[in-house]
């Protein structure tokens, strides 16, 4: 587990200060100032801005106060202000924990029909400040225990491996590595001068990048994994530890071939959406009330409830949208919801539901 951030010599100045600032606290005058120095609320700075591919940016951040280091693999909670409309995404942090500079990179590829992740690769600007949370995840490589790995990546999935990766070498720690990695085409490797570089001076790793799209055709229509790729690509992968993050397709690919290979145990995944299970045929959708909000909306079996309550105009706090965060959790009042990951009914009231991952199995009540 990541250790508590430890107090710096300023965050216990401020705290002893605040006593005088009551009923306000000192952090509130302070952050007028500088953002950086709150201690009330997480922010960071955008230092710099660089594109990565024509569709795909990393922001490097300078977070304030109560910040601490992640573990290569991690994810952050980062909030986006767009036309005064508050929302939050989660996005793993790319950079090593070993930067000597106190800051760090997420990098975003913009979703062709999507509203923040376009924004953020075309609008964010350096200067600009970001409510952030803190590292979370437990996608990362053991300390206890060197494993060889076989980093199998997509797109920009590629982005916890790339953190693993500067660690290991700024550690001076890579073990025998390979990397599968998976983009549309050359041009859209996300990182690709960086890797190749690596394959080029790291004797220890090998990167194998796979294009899936001919020129001019918008679908993958070469390149999908299949048993005789792994086994051509890296013939001892059954010796391997495998770390992967990627679109759903890939990755249902990988649980399978390692389900099948009896080594699901050695498959380390990390999504970019939820896996939801399939929906039992008489699953019905109702009415949905949240009590807080005083609003009741009708809904559908299968939109996850915090769309639900983003349609119906309410602002609920969220995070990751997978089920990970746990910032959309709220409590059941009443009725019933379905988990969507795993099909299961919950209607004992008071069960914690997340509403990222929950749609509603007939009429319910949250708290909310
Ligand atoms: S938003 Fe992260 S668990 Fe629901």
């Amino acid at each position: 587990m990541p250790s508590a951030p430890k107090p710096t010599l300023t965050s216990q100045l401020m705290r002893a200060i605040d006593s005088f600032a009551f009923p306000l606290r000192t952090s509130h005058y302070v952050e007028l100032v500088n953002p950086l120095w709150s201690t009330s609320k997480l922010q960071a700075r955008v230092i710099k801005v660089w594109d990565e591919t024509k569709d795909a940016r990393t922001l490097t951040l300078k977070p304030g106060l109560n910040w601490r280091s992640h573990r290569a693999g991690q994810h952050v909670r980062v909030g986006i202000p767009i036309d005064g409309e508050h929302f939050t995404r989660t996005y793993t942090i790319s950079s090593a924990p070993e930067r000597n500079d106190d800051a760090f990179t997420i990098t975003v590829k913009a979703i062709s029909d999507g509203k923040i992740s376009p924004h953020i690769v075309r609008n964010i600007k350096v200067g600009d400040y970001l409510p952030i949370g803190l590292p979370q995840g437990d996608f990362f490589l053991p300390d206890a225990q060197p494993v060889l790995p076989l980093f199998i990546t997509a797109g920009s999935g590629i982005t916890p491996a790339m953190s693993m990766l500067r660690s290991l070498i700024a550690r001076d720690r890579l073990p025998d590595t390979v990397h599968m990695h998976y983009a549309p085409h050359e041009l859209d490797v996300i990182f690709a001068a960086e890797l190749r570089a690596m394959a080029r001076t790291q004797s220890r790793y090998t990167l194998h990048e796979i294009h899936t799209h001919s020129y001019g055709e918008l679908k993958q229509s070469k390149g999908y994994f299949n048993a005789e790729q792994i086994d051509e690509l890296c013939p001892d992968w059954r010796t391997r530890d495998v770390y992967a993050c990627g679109p759903p397709g890939l990755m249902a690919a990988l649980e399978q071939h390692f389900d099948n290979a009896g080594r699901s145990q050695y498959l380390h995944i990390e999504r970019f959406l939820a896996d939801f299970a399939a929906i039992p045929a008489d699953a019905v959708g109702g009415r949905v009330r949240f009590r807080r909000s005083a609003t009741d909306i009708d809904a559908s079996h299968d939109m996850p409830l915090l769309r639900v309550a983003e349609e119906a105009g309410l602002n609920p706090p969220h995070g990751c949208r997978m089920g990970i965060c746990h910032t959309c959790n709220t409590t059941l009042l009443g009725g019933a919801v379905r988990d969507l990951r795993t099909g299961k009914l919950i209607s004992d009231v008071g069960s914690v539901v997340q509403t990222c991952v929950c749609a509603t199995a007939g009429d319910c009540e949250l708290d909310q």
